[in-house]
C-alpha cells in the first residue's frame, strides 16, 4: 500500500495551549479512486467504528462547558471528524484526536464565535456549533453550511427554534448571525416535520437556557439518545429521550465527562448489505442490532441470516440470490435514508423486483444512473425507484458526489464482473473509516488507485 504515515501534528491555539490533531494515515493525494474487482465472497471479521453522526454532535457539545471532555470509541479517522476538529480548534477549543479512538476536547475559553465559510462549507454538521455558541456566549455568526449534494437541505427549523427561545437571527452575506445578549429562554417548539439536526442543535442550546424547553415531534435516532445521555452526565436535565417529546430544564453550567460513543449503525448496515450482495459470512464486531430493526426485517425477509452474538453481529448469506423486497425511508425507527443507496445496490441482483422509496431527501438517487451504467435495471418514478433484479453487473468507471451513494457503488463493484473504478473517494472517506482495509480483511479485492 502506498499510504504514508504522517507525524502527529502539534500546534498552539489562541489560548496558548498545545493542541494535537493526529492525521494518522494520510493518503497521497493522487490515490483518489478505488479499484474493485468483483466476485469474491466475504468471510471474516470487521470492527465497526463509533457512530459518525453521534461523534460529530459530541464534539459540538464540548463547546457547552469550560471543563475538559473525553470521548472514547470515536471514529477519529473520518474526514468529517477532522473537518469539525479544525473548526472547533479555530473557535478556541483544544482538540486531541488519538489514534486509539479517544477525542480529548477542552473549550476552556471561546476565542471567537464566528465560524467562517472556509471551515464550514465542507460539512453541513458545522451548523451544530450554532446552538452551543449561542447558549454559552449569547452570539454566533455561522456561514451557511454545505455538505453532501442530496437536496436543498435548509436549516430553517434550527433558526425558528432559536428565535422561539428569544434569539434574534439575521441572514447577512452568506452568514447566519444569531444574537441572544440576555441569554436564551425556554420555549415550547413543535417541529412541523422530524429533523435530526434541529432536535440536536436546540437540545444542546436548551441545556443552558433559562427555564424549560419542550421539543415536540422531536427526532428519536439512537445518536440523539447518545448525545442526550452524554449531556445528562454533564449535568443537563433532560427527559423523554427516544420519544417524540423531549423536555429540557436549563441549568447554569455543565461539567466535563468521559463518555463512550455508540457504534455506527449505518456502517454496520452497509457491511450487512455488502454480505447480502456478495454472499458469505461476516462477524461485525462491537455493534448493535437493536439500532437496525428496520433493516434486519427486510434483510431476513430477503433471505439473509442475521443475529446478535454478545457484542458482535453475525451476518450470513448462502449462494442463493436474495428475494426482491420493498422499503421506504422514514425517520427513526423507520428505514434510514442513510442506508437506502446500499440497500438498492443490494437489490440490483435480487430475484424479482423491489421498490425503494425515499421520503427524507429530494435528491438522493444519484447512485441510480451509475448503478445502471454497471448493468442494473432501475427505473425512477417520482421519489420511488423500481429495481428489477439482473443476473450480473459489469465493472465500469463510476463516480458519486455523496457519501452513501459512493459506498453503494463500492458494494456493486464487489459483485460486478471485471474491474470497477470508483472515482472521487473524498466523500467516502468522510464517513467510512478504513473501508479499504476493512473490506480487504474479509476477502474483497479492493485497492486505492489514482483517478484515470
Ligand atoms: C442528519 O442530517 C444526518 N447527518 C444525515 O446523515 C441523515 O441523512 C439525516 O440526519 C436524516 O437521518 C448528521 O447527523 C451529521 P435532518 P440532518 O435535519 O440533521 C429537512 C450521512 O450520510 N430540513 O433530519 O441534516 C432536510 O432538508 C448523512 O451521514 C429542513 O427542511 O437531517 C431533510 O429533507 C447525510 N429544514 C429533512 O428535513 C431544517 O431546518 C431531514 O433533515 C432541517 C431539515
Amino acid at each position: 500500500m502506498n499510504a504514508v504515515k504522517a507525524e502527529q501534528a502539534q500546534a498552539v491555539n489562541g489560548a496558548g495551549e498545545v493542541i494535537e490533531i493526529i492525521h494518522g494515515e494520510v493518503k497521497p493525494s493522487n490515490l483518489n479512486a478505488l479499484r474493485v474487482r468483483g466476485g469474491n465472497r466475504l468471510k471474516g471479521e470487521i470492527k465497526i467504528s463509533g457512530a459518525k453522526n453521534a461523534a460529530l454532535k459530541h464534539m459540538c457539545a464540548a463547546l457547552l462547558t469550560d471543563q475538559p471532555m473525553e470521548f472514547t470509541n470515536m471514529p477519529v479517522g473520518l474526514g468529517d471528524v477532522r473537518t469539525l476538529a479544525e473548526l472547533l480548534d479555530y473557535l478556541g477549543m483544544s482538540v486531541a484526536l488519538r489514534s486509539d479512538g479517544v477525542a480529548m476536547l477542552h473549550a476552556k475559553e471561546i476565542k471567537t464565535t464566528i465560524a467562517p465559510y472556509d471551515l464550514v462549507r465542507k460539512m453541513r454538521a458545522s451548523v451544530l456549533v450554532l446552538g452551543p455558541l449561542l447558549a454559552r456566549c449569547g452570539q454566533a455568526d455561522i456561514s451557511m453550511p454545505g455538505g453532501c449534494a442530496i437536496g436543498t437541505r435548509p436549516v430553517d427549523l434550527h433558526l425558528k427554534g432559536f428565535e422561539a427561545m428569544g434569539a434574534n437571527i439575521e441572514l447577512d452575506g452568506g452568514y447566519i448571525k444569531a444574537r441572544a445578549p440576555r441569554g436564551l429562554k425556554g420555549a415550547h417548539i413543535t417541529f412541523p416535520f422530524v429533523s435530526v439536526g434541529a432536535t440536536e442543535n436546540i437540545m444542546m442550546a436548551a441545556t443552558l437556557a433559562e427555564g424549560i424547553t419542550v421539543l415536540s415531534n422531536a427526532a428519536r435516532e439512537p445518536e440523539i439518545i447518545d448525545q442526550g445521555n452524554a449531556l445528562i452526565a454533564m449535568g443537563a436535565k433532560i427527559e423523554g429521550l427516544g420519544t417524540s417529546e423531549i423536555r429540557i430544564e436549563g441549568v447554569k453550567s455543565l461539567n466535563g465527562i468521559t463518555h463512550s460513543c455508540i457504534p455506527d449503525r449505518i456502517e454496520t448496515g452497509t457491511y450487512m448489505c455488502a454480505v447480502g450482495l456478495a454472499g458469505g459470512e461476516v462477524r461485525l464486531k462491537n455493534t448493535r442490532l437493536d439500532f437496525l430493526s428496520s433493516l434486519v426485517g427486510p434483510l431476513t425477509g430477503a433471505g439473509m441470516e442475521i443475529k446478535q452474538d454478545g457484542d458482535d453481529v453475525f451476518v450470513y448469506r448462502n449462494g442463493n440470490h436474495l428475494q426482491g423486497i420493498d422499503i421506504m425511508t422514514e425517520p427513526f425507527p423507520g428505514f434510514p435514508t442513510d442506508l437506502q443507496a446500499q440497500f438498492m445496490a443490494m437489490m440490483t441482483m435480487c430475484k424479482g423486483a423491489g421498490m425503494v422509496t425515499e421520503t427524507i431527501f429530494e435528491n438522493r438517487f444519484m447512485h441510480v444512473p451509475e448503478l445502471c451504467r454497471m448493468g442494473a435495471n432501475i427505473t425512477i418514478q417520482g421519489n420511488s425507484a423500481i429495481v428489477r433484479g439482473v443476473d450480473k453487473l459489469k465493472g465500469a468507471e463510476v463516480m458519486a458526489t455523496d457519501l452513501r451513494a459512493s459506498v453503494a457503488l463500492v458494494l456493486a463493484g464487489l459483485v460486478a464482473e471485471g474491474e470497477t473504478i470508483v472515482n472521487r473517494i473524498y466523500h467516502l472517506e468522510r464517513g467510512y473509516e478504513n473501508i479499504v482495509e476493512k473490506l480487504t480483511g474479509v476477502g474483497a479485492d479492493i485497492e486505492r488507485v489514482s483517478e484515470r
